[in-house]
């Protein structure tokens, strides 16, 4: 399957004070969706018609490093490239792609550079009366002239997000849905920084896959939290005339400037530079993300099937157990990697093609810290000692403030450089990033 994707720099009526200057995929915000079957060859025939180097990755998929687009490997202005891979078998699942040019990647997305990847299975275990529903989850922020201001050293900090929630680019956003009727929702956060805590309200909410496609079996969830990077596939059923998916507060340690003399520096303050005191701050409301609205009479819901699909867990017998320790550096703005910010030119480590690690990830930060791994799939083994189930592929994962997550990975099918980051994207940008090499 082929697709031409051209990023451009728009004036775009957002309703603000005047046109915004956005760059898009495509002209499309979010740009197109690209859709393939697992088996399919994938063509992309990029055009780069912004003022500055930019690239393209393909977030969650297994394919070649030479066809990632990767910190260092950019596409100049007015250039173009291709990108071609197969979309490997068994890779049925929701996946999104975005730029990820040095020192760029940030402002790039908070200007509406993201689209969604819908991979669909030779034989789907989920009844197509379903539905199939994108929801890709951004924001934006608008200053008084209606233009994407540049990133403040708060956003550095703390990762950049913006006031305006958009699903699909838009806002506010209502889905039809009758009492009773089920729809599977494929749920991306497209976001620099927000995390979404979410609930559905006056309607059930099943999760049936993660970041690389189903789970073994349907699970229930009241709430569901959604990191920067990470997807989730839900079976949303109004049961209720209000029925609603909201977005809770959820406290990941973001700091806020606190007023002089408020309070001692406790755990989670921090001195800056120019002696201003940061704290923790205050999470906000919750929001109604999207509505559910009832077009006709109520249905009578669609059957789940028990079984989804085999996940068999990776072999562990005389695994490596590997420390990764993020640490945050409040003075420098410096956010690190085994001590280390992220250099082109170094590799953290290497890994053998095949063989089975134990990632032991340790946040002895202040904020949480969503951890991605380009190219791989990998499984949550447990939490601070506690086992995490049901067993699902994932290639983000959040690491909580204090917490020790243990993943178990193997990168099964290609050699190579892999960057892996923390999917705040500021946070990737002020060093949070390294990369493995793959080897024979
Ligand atoms: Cu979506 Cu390097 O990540
Ligand atoms: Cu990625
Ligand atoms: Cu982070």
């Amino acid at each position: 399957v082929e697709f031409n994707l051209t990023a451009q720099r728009q004036q775009v009526d957002l309703g603000g004070a005047a046109p915004t200057d956005m760059f898009l995929y495509n002209g499309q915000l979010p740009g197109p969706t690209i859709e393939a079957t697992e088996g399919d060859w994938l063509v992309v025939h990029f055009t780069n018609n912004l003022p500055e180097p930019t690239n393209i990755h393909w977030h969650g998929l297994v394919f070649p490093p030479d066809q990632d687009g990767v910190p260092m490997d950019v596409v100049p202005p007015a250039g173009k490239r291709d990108y071609a891979f197969r979309v490997l078998p068994g890779s049925a699942g929701t996946y999104w792609y975005h730029p990820h040019p040095m020192g760029l990647t940030t402002m790039q997305v908070a200007k509406g550079l993201a689209g969604a990847i819908r991979i669909k299975a030779k034989a789907d275990p989920l009844p197509a009366a379903l539905g199939d529903t994108l929801v890709l989850l951004s924001d934006l922020r608008l200053d008084a002239q209606g233009q994407i201001p540049p990133s403040t050293t708060m956003d550095k900090m703390n990762g950049r997000e913006g006031d305006i929630q958009l699903i699909n680019g838009q806002r506010p956003p209502v889905l039809p849905l009758s009492l009773g009727e089920s729809r599977r929702l494929r749920i991306i956060d497209a976001s620099a920084a927000r995390y979404y805590r979410l609930q559905a309200r006056d309607a059930r909410m099943v999760q049936v896959g993660t970041d690389g496609g189903l789970l073994a079996a349907p699970v229930e969830r009241s709430e569901l939290l959604l990191v920067p990077g990470a997807r989730a596939e839900v079976i949303l059923t109004p049961t209720g005339p209000n029925a609603a998916l909201f977005n809770l507060p959820y406290d990941r340690g973001v700091m806020a400037m606190s007023t002089p003399g408020s309070g001692t520096m406790g755990h989670g303050s921090h001195m800056m530079p120019d002696g201003t005191m940061m704290t923790m701050a205050a999470s906000g409301a919750a929001i109604p993300l999207l509505q559910l609205v009832p077009t006709g009479p109520p249905v009578t819901a669609v059957t789940l099937p028990a079984i989804l699909r085999p996940i068999a867990p990776l072999p562990l017998a005389g695994a490596f157990e590997r420390p990764i320790v993020l640490t945050e550096d409040m003075m420098n703005l410096d956010f690190r990697i085994n001590g280390q910010t992220f250099k082109a030119d170094r590799i953290d480590f290497q890994v053998t093609r095949g063989q089975t690690e134990i990632w032991r990830l340790e946040n002895k930060g202040d904020m949480d810290h969503p951890f991605h791994v380009h190219g791989v799939q990998f499984q949550v083994l447990d939490r601070d000692g506690v086992a995490v189930t049901p067993l699902a592929w994932q290639d983000t994962v959040n690491v909580r403030k204090g917490d020790v997550v243990r993943i178990a990975i193997r990168f099964e099918h290609y050699t190579g450089l892999r960057p892996f980051h923390c999917h705040i994207l500021e946070h990737e940008e002020q060093g949070m990033m390294g990369q493995v090499e793959v080897k024979e």
